[in-house]
C-alpha cells in the first residue's frame, strides 16, 4: 500500500519565491503530492532559487550535493529546480549536477506539474520560456483549506529599470502586471479562507499598470473588501511612487503606515552609474512627500555598499543620507558581481573595503532601528496576531510598523486583531498588554 506522493520544497530569496512556492505545492496537490518538510521522505525534492547575489546562487549546487546519496538510494526521486538560478543557468545545472531531473524558469511553472509527468526514468525536462500565457491563472489548485492570517499576493513581475547591479530583469524578464480583477477575486478567495492582511508583491510592484489608476487604484479597491484589514505593498523604486499612492498612504485606512523604498546609494555619482535615474535629493522629497500624508510612516531600505568605483565619500554620502532618513528597518549588503550585468565589466572594491563599510552602515542602521522600536514603548498599536509565542500563554503578531509583538493573555486567536499598549522593548521584538 503506497499513500500519496510527497513534496519537498526549500525556498531561498525573496518573497515571491515564497508566494511562487506555496502556488506549485498548490499545483502538484493536484498531482496527488502532499507537502513534506523532510528531504529524505520526500517523492519529489524542489529548489526554489534566488539569484540576485553570488552567494545565494552558489548555495543551490551545495544543496544538491547534499542529495547525491538520496537519489542513489531511491533512483526515482525526482529532482527539480526552479526559480532565478533555474532561468539563468538551467543548462548548466543540468551539466553540473546531472541527478537534476527538471529544470524549471519562473514565468513557466504552470507547466509543472506536466514536466514532472514527464520527468525521470532518464528523461531530462527544461523549460525557461517566457511564453505570453499568465501563468498563475493556469496554475490550477488554489486550495479552500483555511490558512494564517497573512498572505502574499503577486500582482506584478519582472522590472524594466536595469539598475546597473541587478539581475531581475534578465531573469524575471519585462515588466508584466496581473490583471485587477484576477487579483481582486485572488484576495477575495484569500479573505474567505482566514486572511485579514495581504501584502502585494512585485520585483516593481509601484510599477504595477493593471488597474486603470495604478497600483494605488488597485489598493483603493482591495480596501473595500470587508474582512481585509490590511494593505502592503513591496518592493518599489522611488520614481514610481506617483501621487495617487502618496495620497493613498495618508487616506486609505487599510494601507499600513510601513514602506520598503530601496535607495540602495546615497551618492549621485554612484546612484548614476547604477543607473537608478533618481538622485538622493530626489528620494529625500519622495519621502519628505511620503511623510506629509502620514507623519507615522515607517520606512525601510536596500543598501549596497563597495559598487565599483564607490569611494570612501561616496560612502560617506550613503551614511548621511541614512542619517537624513531614520529608517525603522533596513537591509544591506556588499556589492556582489553579477554575470551579463553592465557593472559586472567595472574596477572592484576590494573585499576587506567592503566588509569594513557593511560594518560601519549596519552599525548605524541597527542603531536607528533600535531607536525607532524603543520610542514605541507606551505607545498603543494595533496588532494582527498570527501564532503561539514562545513562552506559554503567549501571542505573537505584527504591529502596523511591522514590529514583532506579543502579549500574555488568554484567549487570543490567530487573526484576531486588537489594540496593545507597548510595555517594553526587546532586541527583535516588543511586548505589551491588551488595552
Ligand atoms: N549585489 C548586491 N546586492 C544586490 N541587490 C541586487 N543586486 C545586487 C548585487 N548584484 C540588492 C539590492 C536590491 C535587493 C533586493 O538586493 O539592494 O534592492
Ligand atoms: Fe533590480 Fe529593483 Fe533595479 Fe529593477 S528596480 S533593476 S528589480 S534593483
Amino acid at each position: 500500500m503506497t499513500g500519496p506522493r510527497k513534496l519537498y520544497i526549500k525556498t531561498y530569496g525573496c518573497q515571491m519565491n515564497v508566494y511562487d512556492s506555496e502556488r506549485m505545492a498548490e499545483a502538484m496537490g493536484g498531482q496527488g503530492y502532499v507537502q513534506t518538510d523532510r528531504p529524505d521522505d520526500a517523492d519529489m525534492i524542489l529548489l526554489n532559487t534566488c539569484h540576485i547575489r553570488e552567494k545565494a546562487a552558489e548555495k543551490v549546487y551545495s544543496e544538491l550535493g547534499r542529495y547525491k546519496g538520496l537519489k542513489a538510494a531511491k533512483p526515482d526521486l525526482r529532482i527539480g529546480v526552479a526559480g532565478c538560478v533555474a532561468q539563468a543557468e538551467g543548462e548548466e545545472i543540468m551539466r553540473r549536477q546531472p541527478m537534476v531531473d527538471l529544470v524549471v524558469g519562473p514565468q513557466s511553472y504552470h507547466r509543472l506539474p506536466e514536466m514532472e509527468a514527464r520527468a525521470g526514468n532518464g528523461a531530462k525536462v527544461l523549460d525557461t520560456d517566457f511564453p505570453e500565457e499568465d501563468k498563475f491563472e493556469r496554475l490550477k489548485g488554489r486550495s479552500k483549506a483555511k490558512r494564517g492570517p497573512t498572505a502574499f499576493l503577486t500582482v506584478q513581475e519582472g522590472c524594466d529599470k536595469f539598475c546597473a547591479f541587478c539581475v531581475v530583469p534578465y531573469t524575471r524578464g519585462a515588466e508584466v502586471s496581473r490583471p485587477a480583477d484576477r487579483v481582486m477575486a485572488e484576495a477575495r478567495d484569500l479573505v474567505e479562507r482566514g486572511v485579514r492582511e495581504i501584502t502585494l508583491l512585485g520585483q516593481n510592484v509601484n510599477a504595477y499598470h493593471g488597474h486603470d489608476r495604478g497600483l494605488a487604484g488597485l489598493i483603493r479597491q482591495l480596501a473595500t473588501i470587508d474582512g481585509l484589514e490590511r494593505i502592503r505593498f513591496t518592493t518599489s523604486h522611488p520614481n514610481d511612487m506617483d501621487d495617487d499612492l502618496i495620497a493613498a498612504h495618508g487616506d486609505c485606512e487599510k494601507l499600513m503606515p510601513y514602506l520598503h523604498l530601496p535607495v540602495q546609494a546615497g551618492s549621485d555619482r554612484i546612484l548614476k552609474r547604477m543607473n537608478r535615474q533618481h538622485t538622493a535629493e530626489s528620494y529625500l522629497r519622495v519621502i519628505e512627500r511620503l511623510r506629509a500624508a502620514r507623519p507615522d510612516l515607517h520606512l525601510s531600505g536596500d543598501f549596497i555598499v563597495g559598487f565599483p568605483e564607490e569611494t570612501e565619500e561616496d560612502f560617506r554620502a550613503t551614511l548621511d543620507l541614512i542619517e537624513a532618513v531614520e529608517y525603522g528597518s533596513a537591509f544591506s549588503f556588499k556589492y556582489s558581481e553579477r554575470p551579463g550585468t553592465p557593472a559586472a565589466e567595472r574596477p572592484q572594491v576590494p573585499e576587506d573595503e567592503k566588509d569594513d563599510r557593511l560594518q560601519r552602515l549596519q552599525a548605524l542602521l541597527t542603531r536607528q532601528q533600535r531607536a525607532l522600536q524603543d520610542a514605541m514603548v507606551g505607545r498603543e498599536v494595533g496588532v494582527l496576531f498570527e501564532k503561539p509565542g514562545r513562552q506559554p500563554g503567549q501571542m505573537g503578531g505584527k504591529s502596523e510598523y511591522l514590529h514583532a509583538v506579543h502579549v500574555e493573555a488568554e484567549g487570543l486567536q490567530p487573526g484576531d486583531l486588537r489594540k496593545v499598549r507597548i510595555t517594553d522593548s526587546g532586541p527583535n521584538s516588543l511586548a505589551g498588554t491588551l488595552v
